[in-house]
């Protein structure tokens, strides 16, 4: 088995939420946002080296965080960069060839950890790994301004985080140029001509963006439906 890692991209702002506190460090029932992302890959069966890409800003909170409250765990920190590829292509360097790494949003603390171990299982057997999940609303297109046109959905997905690679694959892909064409990891190993291997995602692992997320978080944090 290749030793395992996580690279947790938190160096946004998360202007959207539109809250003081950066959203990676709003509370959900009773735990920061990062916390319950990092959680995630505690206590797995298998060990995960953690990497935390962190915005400057809330360094000195996240670390203040865990102290007061004995969160202590083993993890490299990294400041986070321009975009989400600088904040990853940082990260990654921590990180030696040979491996398996998820890439995994910090904002996204709700999923199963049996989905999170199965993913690095594929892992095993593809270089890239990206969960996928089908469009349930009707979708249309923007032609321009106030104009639209009715696609169909079924040509389309959804993609989610955790992405997993092989770390050589991933570091060879972050050694090209950004583009803001970039705005996942699979986007970026698929450049490098590496076929991406897809498994389904799942309707729980939502991207908290808006204040609306957080209290769909909450009442599904209550539902247990995430153990
Ligand atoms: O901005 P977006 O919603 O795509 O952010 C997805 C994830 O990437 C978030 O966890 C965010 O904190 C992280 N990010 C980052 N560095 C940036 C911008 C976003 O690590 N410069």
């Amino acid at each position: 088995m290749r030793p395992r890692y996580v690279i947790i991209p938190a160096g946004g702002s998360g202007s959207r939420m539109g809250s003081e506190i950066p959203k990676q460090m709003l509370d959900l029932r009773g735990k920061p946002v990062l916390r319950r992302t990092v959680e995630l890959f505690m206590d797995l069966p298998f060990k995960v080296g953690i990497v935390i890409s962190i915005n400057p800003s809330i360094k000195d909170m996240w670390m203040e965080y865990c102290r007061q409250n004995n969160f202590v765990f083993k993890s490299i920190l990294t400041p986070g960069g321009l975009t989400r590829f600088h904040s990853v292509k940082r990260a990654l360097s921590y990180l030696p060839d040979g491996g398996i790494v998820a890439v995994h949003d910090g904002v996204r603390p709700l999923m199963r950890k049996e989905d999170v171990a199965a993913i690095f299982e594929e892992a095993e057997e593809h270089p890239a790994v990206v969960p996928l999940m089908p469009v349930q609303d009707s979708m249309r297109r923007l032609v321009s301004d106030g104009v639209t046109e009715i696609v169909d959905r079924e040509e389309y997905r959804l993609v989610q985080t955790p992405q997993v690679f092989h770390t050589e694959v991933l570091r060879k892909a972050y050694s090209q140029a950004f583009t803001p064409e970039f705005t996942d990891d699979a986007s970026v190993v698929e450049r490098t001509g590496v076929p991406l291997h897809f498994c389904a995602g799942s309707r729980l692992n939502i991207k908290l963006t808006t204040p609306e997320d957080m209290v769909l978080a909450g009442a599904l944090i209550d539902s247990g439906c995430l153990r």
